[in-house]
């Protein structure tokens, strides 16, 4: 092995609906190295964002293990779990999940601040991966002042501020033209071309050639 970043072993995920089990995982064995842009693809319902979810810590699994950045995730108590999220872990949605009332710089250097960053590292700090993402001048912008593919490079920046370990999006172009898409993807590209972890769940075959590997998912279990 050379420098893993996430590793799963036997790692499965049940819903449980009155006396109703639903198994989505089904003893998922991953292995992501660092600094790979890795792309999840796979049939709708065959557990792409669950497998994301529980990878990404936004999930608990069922059984089995995780091993992220040499560090045993069931091992790490709750207080853990949410530090290792916010300090390591960048997350980018379909659905951007920006602020409505912040602006573009406002929703980035939130996240810093409840991190502790001073207010002028926060936002000198938000200028920097705006500014990295195509954004300069709609710093003052709100949401509803952007188009969807602004909004998700906002959300994007907001993912970098922090220069988390790992960057994970789930179907980041599936509400976004062509143009927006392709200009997400290169985004992605450049960020990976300087060292960063991407792990992107995408339906697109043509969006995930963007990646150097891509993981097919297939009933619950990677092929
Ligand atoms: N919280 C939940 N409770 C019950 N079932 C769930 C839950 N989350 C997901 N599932 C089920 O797990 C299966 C996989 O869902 P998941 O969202 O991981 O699929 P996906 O591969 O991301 O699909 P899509 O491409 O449509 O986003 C689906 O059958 C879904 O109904
Ligand atoms: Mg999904």
């Amino acid at each position: 092995m050379k420098d893993s970043i996430i590793t799963t072993k036997n790692l499965t995920k049940s819903f449980t609906d009155g006396d109703k089990v639903t198994t989505v995982l089904k003893g998922v064995e991953m292995h992501i190295e660092r600094g790979e842009f890795v792309a999840i693809m796979g049939r709708s319902g065959a557990g792409k964002s669950t497998l994301l979810y529980q990878i990404s810590l936004l999930d608990t699994p069922t059984s089995g293990e995780i091993v992220i950045d040499n560090i045993n995730i069931q091992d790490l108590s709750e207080d853990e779990r949410i530090n290792f999220r916010l300090n390591k872990l960048g997350y980018v949605f379909q659905d951007y999940a920006l602020l409505p009332d912040l602006t573009s710089m406002e929703n980035v250097a939130l996240p810093l601040l409840m991190q502790g960053y001073t207010k002028d590292e926060a936002y000198k700090r938000a200028v920097e991966v705006l500014d990295q993402v195509g954004l300069q001048g709609k710093y003052g912008n709100i949401p509803a002042k952007l188009s969807g593919g602004q909004q998700q490079r906002v959300s994007i920046a907001r993912a970098l501020a922090h220069n988390p370990t790992i960057l994970f999006a789930d179907e980041p172009t599936a509400n976004l033209d062509t143009e927006s898409s392709l200009l997400v993807l290169k985004i992605f590209k450049e960020i990976h071309a300087k060292g960063q972890t991407i792990v992107m769940v995408t339906h697109e075959a043509e969006y995930a050639k963007t990646a150097d590997r891509v993981i097919e998912m297939k009933d619950g279990v990677v092929e």
